[in-house]
């Protein structure tokens, strides 16, 4: 495939910082530079609209991030917490002028923009987060280290799913239909796993049929592990044939819907599922 022309950055394990959590992230921001990046494709009109769009969306996501590590250095009381945030504070600053500056019209190349971020994540996570993983991966090594919770401290606290799927368009399509939530999507259920082993995961949505290991065996990996078979589930399916449902519920799910889920079910059985297994 070629994709010289669509994608200015691709994940490589070099990038790996050993955390889960926060190597997924990390993916996360290079895809979404990676739009940011085909957005500079278009013409001078649409380019101004999907840009302006996916630059507000990198901000928050980007802040998201931020505070994910923020959260797991106050908790693991990070030594270098200090510089860390200053580092995140200087980035968002520059970043936020930038945008403003598009926005207002004022001087600004959206490529050399694009090819800024790519450098500043590469090298943020080569210098700066990579001293992170190494002190989080002592303190796993010492047992120091229990589940990092992502959940927010303050204000109105969303509950958090992680959603499963190796489309990428239905991750974002659960995601615009569950605001109320705090949804996390992960293309690799492989990732997943190591995710829900690190992380308090309110529900897990997954999906059936992926490549590199469908929902069957991503279902029987939690339900054999003590700490994870209690966690709800829900398997979200196109293939909603009986044998598939059947299977998806004796392996442990707690309910089916077959794609695409309308939003008032789906959040009706998100509601119900956390309600029953939490008791
Ligand atoms: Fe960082």
């Amino acid at each position: 495939m070629n994709q010289n022309e669509q994608v200015l950055i691709e994940w490589e394990e070099r990038f790996s910082v050993g955390i889960p959590v926060i190597d997924s992230q990390h993916k996360q921001l290079l895809i979404t530079t990676n739009e940011l990046y085909k957005a500079c494709q278009f013409g001078t009109e649409l380019l101004k609209v999907q840009f302006k769009k996916t630059a507000r969306d990198a901000v928050a996501y980007v802040k998201y991030h931020f505070s994910t590590e923020e959260q797991i250095m106050e908790k693991t009381a990070y030594p270098e917490i200090a510089a860390h945030k200053k580092h995140h504070a200087e980035f968002i600053q520059k970043v936020l002028k930038d945008v403003t500056d598009f926005e207002n019209g004022k001087n600004f190349v959206p490529n050399q923009f694009v090819r800024f971020l790519r450098d500043w994540i590469l090298s943020h996570i080569a210098m700066v987060d990579n001293k992170l993983g190494d002190y989080l991966i002592e303190l796993q090594k010492s047992g120091k280290l229990g589940k990092i919770s992502m959940k927010k401290q303050s204000g109105t606290e969303k509950q958090m799913v992680l959603a499963i799927d190796d489309s990428k368009t239905q991750l974002t399509l659960l995601k615009s239909i569950l605001p109320q939530y705090d949804v996390y999507t992960c293309e690799s259920p492989i990732n997943a796993l190591e995710i829900v082993q690190n992380m308090d995961v309110d529900i897990i949505l997954l999906d059936l049929a992926m490549e590199e290991m469908n929902g069957f065996d991503f279902l029987k990996k939690i339900r054999a592990d003590l700490k994870l078979r209690n966690v709800p589930v829900i398997v979200i399916s196109g293939n909603s044939f009986e044998q598939h449902i059947k299977t998806s519920l004796n392996l442990g799910a707690d309910e089916f819907i077959a794609k695409p889920a309308r939003p008032d079910e789906l959040v009706q059985k998100i509601k119900q599922v956390i309600r029953k297994r939490k008791g």
